[in-house]
């Protein structure tokens, strides 16, 4: 606990790598645990609280560590079960904090259980997979979709049966009602917190459990055919079941085991239907995922409203928590343009909740095209052309004007973007205007100021383009303004501003006090108010 009561996780900022592009210490091209190591001084700098590692386990890497074949080991690519240790004590020595991926509702279909449990109907692992006959032609069980095109049902020839998977057929999905399942996964995260790790994203929760009558989904209305065709069926049955709750109980309860352990669940859904993953008396995820802002079209009075609703949908004590982007997603800076993307980091980090920074966004780092031969991603592989494939945010981070920006001394597994002599921490470092600069400014701020990170929220009415709240804590209040158009624009502040200044502009080139209550924003432009010193 923090002087004001609150965990690390409440009031800090955690930071995702995506461990294959963040920093390669081998030539290999790919990422690694000591390249995380050599890198840490850029957190300690930008000053963030945590970080999250992108799955680290043995995989084959059909989807990049999204296939897990040993959920308590290293792979080599990334490193030694040595340089794992090594890089958490680095990590808590530097006051961070090391948060891992788990990935419960799948494994590599070459992980040992998987392999023991296709060998025959007889095995004693068949029941940790989800396995049905053919329907009387053959085909199928049922209707439901693969997240990555096609069928989720993969026939078995060996046994004559089909083995369900929500993503990849080499990912097939565990049995969760499987009590046994259950336990050897929840092994597998008490080993992490034995080895010092600080808690988990939790890999698809809401996944976990599907209709033990196996009904067939319904047919989406919206859909149409240039859609993603996992779209076409609305996954009524195969997701958020009303017994995955009970699921996410008991893995709190693992993770209570351990003092002071995060239990983060990655979660797409509406709503009212995400704050279910809170629990009853918050005995679920400590923070269900808030992926509001990578959906929602990006309009003030859309913003304005998703965030009152997400405040006042939360539970009594449950905190609240933001995200911008992730290496499932479009980047930011390419979903609203280099110059929002200075804006949404104002945002983000002076909501009130956790915010989650994706490695790269910090120097405003776009997505990258990727050549046809240059396709990496298995969902692009399978569902081509419809620009899902998460390879452009994916690419390589870039670190400095040198070969391939510093990330790897071989051939990088993704391309590195073209813009990578001036984008880069070394150029932004060494530029008071940078994105890089702005991005340290700001968690500066938020880090050393109560109200920014844990006090409480209050709007305040605008119109058009503009975004305006207070962020208020015993005696503290910090407006924020926002423009999120092209256009210039007079915000009216609340009374208390009155001669007020400006502490921060997005620009980073104004400090100057207000003329009454009023400040005039550039297009593009956000600022923090701070009121007159008594
Ligand atoms: C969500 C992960 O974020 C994504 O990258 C992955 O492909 C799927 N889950 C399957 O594990
Ligand atoms: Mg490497």
């Amino acid at each position: 606990m923090h002087k004001t009561g609150t965990a690390w996780w409440q009031h800090g900022i955690v930071y995702q790598i995506y461990p294959r592009s963040f920093q390669d210490s081998d030539g290999d091209g790919i990422g690694d645990l000591p390249g995380i190591m050599d890198r840490l001084d850029h957190l300690v700098e930008l000053g963030v609280d945590a970080v999250w590692l992108s799955p680290i386990y043995p995989s084959p890497m059909a989807d990049f560590g999204y296939d897990v074949a040993d959920f308590t080991g290293i792979d080599p690519i990334f490193g030694t079960q040595e340089q794992f240790d090594a890089l958490v004590a680095e990590v808590h020595r530097r006051g961070l904090k090391l948060i891992l991926d788990f990935v419960p509702n799948h494994t590599s279909d070459r992980h040992p259980w998987f392999e023991e449990a296709r060998r025959s109907r007889d095995s004693a692992r068949r029941d940790w997979y989800i396995w049905r006959d053919p329907a009387p032609d053959g085909g199928p069980p049922n209707n439901w979709l693969s997240n990555f095109g096609g069928s989720a049902w993969e026939f078995d020839a060996g046994t004559g049966q089909y083995y369900y998977h929500a993503f990849l057929k080499e990912q097939p999905d565990l049995n969760w009602r499987n009590p046994a399942v259950r336990e050897a996964m929840y092994d597998a995260l008490r080993s992490w917190m034995a080895r010092g790790v600080d808690g988990f994203r939790v890999d698809v929760i809401w996944h976990l459990i599907k209709d033990d009558q196996f009904r067939n989904n319904p047919i989406s209305p919206g859909w149409t055919p240039g859609m993603d065709p996992f779209h076409r069926l609305v996954p009524l049955y195969t997701a958020d079941r009303p017994e995955v709750q009970d699921v996410v109980r008991e893995m709190r309860s693992v993770i209570d085991e351990y003092d002071d352990r995060v239990l983060i669940g990655e979660i797409y859904l509406p709503l009212e239907r995400l704050m279910a993953y809170y629990g009853v008396d918050l005995a679920g995820a400590h923070m269900p995922f808030n992926f509001q802002l990578i959906d929602a079209p990006w309009h003030a009075r859309t913003l304005e409203g998703l965030i009152g609703d997400y405040e006042g949908a939360l539970p009594p004590g449950g905190w609240p928590n933001w995200v911008l982007g992730n290496h499932d997603k479009p980047r930011i800076a390419s979903r609203v343009g280099p110059a929002q993307a200075r804006v949404a980091a104002m945002l983000l980090l002076t909501l009130r909740g956790t915010p989650t920074l994706y490695y790269g966004d910090e120097l405003g780092m776009e997505n990258s095209p990727i050549r046809p031969d240059q396709v990496r991603d298995p969902f692009e592989k399978n569902v081509p052309g419809k620009g899902l494939g998460r390879d452009p945010q994916r690419t390589p981070m870039q670190w400095s004007a040198a070969p391939n920006a510093g990330f790897t001394t071989g051939r990088p597994w993704l391309p590195i973007p073209g813009n990578f002599r001036e984008v880069n921490v070394e150029a932004q470092s060494g530029d008071a205007g940078s994105m890089l600069s702005l991005y340290r400014a700001l968690v500066a701020l938020r880090r050393s100021e109560a109200a920014l990170s844990i006090g409480s929220y209050e709007p305040v009415s605008a119109d058009g383009d503009l975004l305006v709240f207070q962020r208020v804590s015993a005696g503290d209040r910090f407006a924020v303004a926002l423009n999120l158009g092209p256009t210039p624009a007079r915000v009216d502040l609340p009374d208390r501003f009155a001669g007020g200044r400006v502490r921060l502009s997005t620009h980073l080139d104004r400090s100057e006090a207000l003329r009454g209550t009023t400040v005039e924003l550039r297009g593009d432009e956000g600022v923090i108010v701070v009121p007159a010193a008594p």
